[in-house]
């Protein structure tokens, strides 16, 4: 399928876990991709192996940087046709109250600052027909003990979709993913391992109906179909992404 050729997408986060594979699925259908993250050598890696790629190093929760990303987007490709706000980052398990305040407000603006630092710098840019597209949790309908600050952000970037879906209506669609637990660079940060013990990963899986954590291609296409014109009158929605998880 084609279904964006001639389309310019913006993937944040694009380094590793699923901004890796949003990129990699936009750009097997014919988009232009601006591979955005702080990580800039596996940004560039990804660009380097996709078609029509540019890489792009930012922080998601500074100003002039997010500025910059689309200026990048614009000058290579003339316009943004899908904004892909991915990028996002957890903190180590643990009670709310031993968390440090400093880590909170990170978190907080990597998670929820960022998406309205992109999409402010976007929208002039952003034809109509465009979309809007970020990764909240599963955590942010149904949160658990142990990330609750994270959840929260979550629930932030959830509402801010939906409000943005009515302020940009009709022109441009807002909608977000809600990934359940997936094995990416995500597990690294929260546990401090890369692979979960077989306890933990037991105790995962029996929250999860369909038995299995979720794919960075399952979270990837999830976000193909929102930018899609199979989604053309679906905005402010949260897509659960979670192997029924959140019933
Ligand atoms: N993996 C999961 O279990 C899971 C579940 C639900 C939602 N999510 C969300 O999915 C998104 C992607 O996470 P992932 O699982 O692919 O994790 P990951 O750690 O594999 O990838 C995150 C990427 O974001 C980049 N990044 C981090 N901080 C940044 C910043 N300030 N500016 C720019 N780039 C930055 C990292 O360099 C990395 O390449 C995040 O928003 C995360 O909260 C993850």
């Amino acid at each position: 399928m084609n279904r964006f050729e001639g389309k310019s997408v913006i993937v944040t986060g694009a380094a590793s876990g699923f901004g890796t594979a949003i990129a990699r699925k936009f750009a097997n259908e014919g988009a232009q991709i601006v591979c955005a993250d702080l990580n800039m050598a596996g940004a560039s890696e990804l660009a380097s192996e996709l078609a029509n790629a540019v890489p792009f190093e930012i922080d998601v929760a500074n100003e002039q940087q997010n500025k910059d990303m689309i200026a990048c987007a614009v000058d290579h490709f003339g316009k943004i046709d899908v904004l892909c706000c991915n990028a996002g980052i957890p903190h180590k398990g643990n009670y709310m109250i031993r968390m440090p305040v400093e880590d909170f407000d990170k978190m907080w603006a990597v998670n929820v600052r960022s998406i309205f630092l992109a999409a402010r710098a976007a929208v002039p840019h952003m034809p109509p027909g465009s979309s809007i597209i970020s990764t909240a949790s599963i955590g942010g309908k149904r949160p658990r003990p142990g990330l609750v600050p994270y959840n929260a952000s979550k629930a932030a970037v959830i509402t801010l979709t939906q409000g943005m879906a009515v302020e940009m209506a009709p022109n441009i669609r807002v909608n977000c993913v809600c990934p359940v637990s997936s094995p990416t660079n995500f597990d690294f940060q929260t546990m401090g391992t890369q692979n979960l013990s077989e306890e933990m990963e037991k105790k995962v899986l029996e929250t999860i109906p369909m038995g299995r954590r979720a794919t960075p291609e399952d979270v990837a296409d999830g976000y193909a179909f929102l930018a899609s014109d199979e989604a053309k009158f679906i905005t402010g929605t949260s897509l659960d992404i979670d192997g029924g998880r959140a019933i």
